[in-house]
C-alpha cells in the first residue's frame, strides 16, 4: 500500500465537501501505529503523549526531542497514513524563523509529512512562512490545550459572540495562511459546522460534529487504556479492563507455578 500524501488529504475536500470523512488518531509508539495504520488516513503524533506517555500535568512540559524520538517511531510503524507531528509548547511561538528550524529538525529526524501547531490569527505568519518553505502545517484552533494556562482549564470554546468571532476568524486565517488542515477541538457543534463549511481545507473535529471533514482522537483514550477522559470522548474498548484481566491471571500463574509451562521452556535435547 502506498502511503497517502498531504495533497491527497487536501483533495478530499476538492469539491467543498469531503464525501468520506478523514479517519485520524493518535499515536506515539510503533506497535501502535502498526495496528492503527490501515485503518486511517492521518496518525497524529500528538503532544497529548505528555499526559498519555509520561505523565505529565499537562503537554506544556512536552519538548522536542520527545516529539523527534516518538515521531520516528510511528513513521517506522506505518506505510499508509500520512504522519503528522506536533510541535510542542515553545519550539514554535517566538517567530516563523525558530518554528522552521524546529519544524524542520522534525521533519529531518522523524521522516513525518507534517507538523500541527496550535493558534490561529496569531500563527498565521507563521504558518505561511512554513509552508512556503515546503513543511505542510495542519493548524489547531479552538481548545488548545499548550494554552491551558491562559483559557484557565478545558472547557468548551464558543459560548459567548467574542469566542465565537474568534474561532470563525482563526479557522479563515490558517486557511488562508496555506494550513493543509485544521483540528477544531471542543468548540460547540454550531461553530465546527460553521467552520466546515467556510473554509476549503478539512476540518477534522475532536469534541466538535459528525458535520466535520474527519475526527480525531486520542487512541488511549477510545481504547479506554487513559483514566480520566473528556466527555467527548467515546469509549470504542474497555482495553484497561483486559489488561487488568490477563495480568491478573499472569501473577496467579507466578505465584502458584504453574507458569511457564513445558510450553514455555528449553529443554535439553534428546
Ligand atoms: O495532542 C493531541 O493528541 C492532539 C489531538 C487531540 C488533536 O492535538
Ligand atoms: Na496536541
Amino acid at each position: 500500500m502506498k502511503r497517502l500524501t498531504v495533497p491527497a488529504i487536501q483533495r478530499r475536500k476538492a469539491d467543498g465537501v469531503t464525501a468520506e470523512p478523514l479517519v485520524m488518531l493518535t499515536a506515539y509508539t510503533v506497535r501502535m501505529a502498526q495496528l492503527l495504520d490501515p485503518h486511517c488516513d492521518l496518525l497524529l503524533v500528538g503532544d497529548s503523549l505528555g499526559q498519555v506517555i509520561y505523565g505529565l500535568p499537562s503537554t506544556v512540559p512536552v519538548s522536542l526531542d520527545m516529539m523527534c524520538a516518538h515521531g520516528a517511531a510511528v513513521v517506522r510503524g506505518s506505510y499508509h497514513s500520512v504522519v503528522v507531528v506536533d510541535m510542542p509548547f515553545g519550539s514554535y511561538e517566538a517567530s516563523p524563523e525558530k518554528a522552521f528550524e524546529s519544524a524542520a529538525r522534525i521533519l529531518k529526524e522523524t521522516g513525518c509529512a507534517a507538523v500541527k501547531l496550535e493558534g490561529g490569527q496569531a500563527m498565521a505568519p507563521t504558518i505561511r512562512f512554513l509552508t512556503e518553505r515546503g513543511i505542510p502545517v495542519m493548524a489547531h484552533v479552538g481548545l488548545t490545550p499548550q494554552a491551558v494556562n491562559a483559557l484557565g482549564g478545558y472547557g468548551a470554546r464558543g459560548r459567548n459572540d467574542a469566542e465565537k468571532d474568534k474561532i470563525l476568524a482563526d479557522a479563515h486565517a490558517v486557511a488562508d495562511a496555506g494550513a493543509f488542515a485544521v483540528v477544531a477541538e471542543g468548540v460547540l457543534e454550531p461553530i465546527a459546522i460553521a467552520m466546515t463549511q467556510a473554509v476549503a481545507i478539512p476540518v477534522i473535529g475532536i469534541g466538535a460534529s459528525a458535520q466535520c471533514d474527519g475526527q480525531v482522537l486520542v487512541t488511549e483514550d477510545m481504547l479506554g487504556l487513559f483514566d480520566r477522559v473528556p466527555r467527548f470522548v467515546k469509549r470504542f474498548a474497555d482495553m484497561a479492563s483486559f489488561v487488568d484481566a490477563a495480568v491478573q491471571d499472569y501473577a496467579a500463574g507466578v505465584r502458584d507455578r504453574s507458569f511457564p509451562t513445558a510450553d514455555q521452556t528449553y529443554q535439553p535435547k534428546g
